[in-house]
């Protein structure tokens, strides 16, 4: 990565995904004086490790679920009393989103624990309230919020069946209202900010705290050290002003001095088309048509993620395929124009979910 930005005289590389954060990917190129958007692998261990963000949670009194770290599998059937039920069962590692079991019964923890084996795990109280996600833009001890957004993590209608990256999102949220911004600032993101810091460990980059809205208030839930995907194609639409600035002056640290980021004011909605057999084994190879026809509708954005072009044009490749993003001056409207747009798209393989944004919408009805 080094050689290919020297070389092509790259003025800044943003690194997306968390694996190569964990690795260490941003540390050379910011060791080779290329400006960087993304932490430090030091840093990133804030998504790299459930049990190092723990730690530091409890170190700092930053709100977030009662837990304890074990290493063996008995220690962690130990620790079920403590929790009672549900309890929550989560691998340390990056795990694809595929490590957190949410046991609503005891026999079901036990044989969360069982499957994991021994090895580091964190047993978690269960934490009841909505979730929403938060958008943080971090340069060292400064923390300002970008956006808030609401994913759909499982695969089926109604939130049923397994887990996924993400099925669909919208931006922002609502349910983050202003104060309850305000607090998760004030009492997580800011606090995390500054105890990577003060270690010597500064973070650069976006951070992305999923929170859970309990009534006692925000409580981390999890942090990941990039833009969530799907919630990324639906935040970027709604940022006002010059995006590469902005993410500019993060890698120069530079984001005490500028403006803080403003969004447009308006709402979008992002559904994801997957391919049949997602978040399992993926169809592939299955051909798309009709994406034009698709962002003829007002506001949509196609955005291809699982693609690629075949000989007969364009084909399926990969779990996640297109991330169809439409944006409108309110939630019904963006959800409108997104399925409008969702049902040009002529893919026999593909599957989406209908129900995307139904909390939003349940609430806007009532
Ligand atoms: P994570 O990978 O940590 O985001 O966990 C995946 C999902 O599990 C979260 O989005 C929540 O829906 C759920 N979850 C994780 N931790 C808890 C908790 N302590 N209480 C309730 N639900 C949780
Ligand atoms: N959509 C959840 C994530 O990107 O982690």
């Amino acid at each position: 990565m080094v050689e290919l930005a020297n070389k092509n005289r790259i003025d800044l590389v943003v690194v997306g995904p968390e694996a190569p954060l964990v690795a260490g990917v941003a540390d050379a190129l910011r060791e080779a004086g290329i400006a960087v958007f993304g932490p430090n692998a030091a840093a990133a261990q804030l998504e790299g490790s459930k049990g190092f963000t723990k730690d530091l949670c409890r170190v700092n009194h930053i709100p977030t679920a009662d837990y304890v770290r074990v290493e063996l599998a008995a220690d962690a059937k130990a620790a079920l009393e403590r929790f009672g039920i549900p309890v929550v069962i989560k691998a340390d590692g990056l795990a694809a989103g595929k490590g957190v079991t949410v046991a609503m019964t005891r026999s079901e923890a036990e044989a969360a624990i069982d499957a994991a084996g021994d090895g580091p795990l964190v047993v978690e109280e269960f934490l009841e309230g909505e979730e929403a996600s938060l958008f943080a833009l971090v340069d060292g001890e400064t923390a300002v919020p970008l956006a808030s957004a609401q994913d759909h993590k499982r695969v089926g209608e109604g939130d049923t069946g397994p887990n996924t990256g993400g099925m669909g999102a919208y931006a922002p949220a609502p349910v983050l209202t202003p104060e309850l911004q305000a607090r998760a600032m004030d009492e997580i993101v800011g606090p995390t900010a500054r105890a990577l810091a003060a270690a010597g460990t500064p973070f650069s980059g976006v951070l992305y705290a999923g929170l859970m809205l309990t009534a006692e208030g925000p409580k981390l839930i999890e942090y990941n050290v990039r833009f969530g995907d799907p919630e990324c194609e639906a935040i970027m639409p709604l940022i006002a002003g010059d995006f590469a600035e902005l993410l500019h002056a993060v890698a120069t640290g530079r984001l005490a001095q500028i403006e803080p980021p403003q969004l447009s004011g308006e709402h979008s909605m992002t559904i994801i088309v997957a391919a049949r057999g997602y978040p399992g084994t993926p169809a592939s190879g299955g051909l798309i048509r009709e994406i034009d026809a698709a962002e003829q509708v007002e506001g949509v954005t196609v955005f291809h993620a699982g693609t690629a072009l075949g000989e007969k044009g364009l084909v399926a490749k990969g779990g996640r395929v297109l991330a169809v993003t439409a944006v409108a001056d309110t939630f019904a409207n963006a959800r409108a124009r997104a399925y409008r747009a969702v049902d040009q798209i002529d893919f026999a393989d593909g599957f989406h979910r209908r129900d995307i944004g139904w909390r939003e919408l349940a609430r806007e009805n009532a």
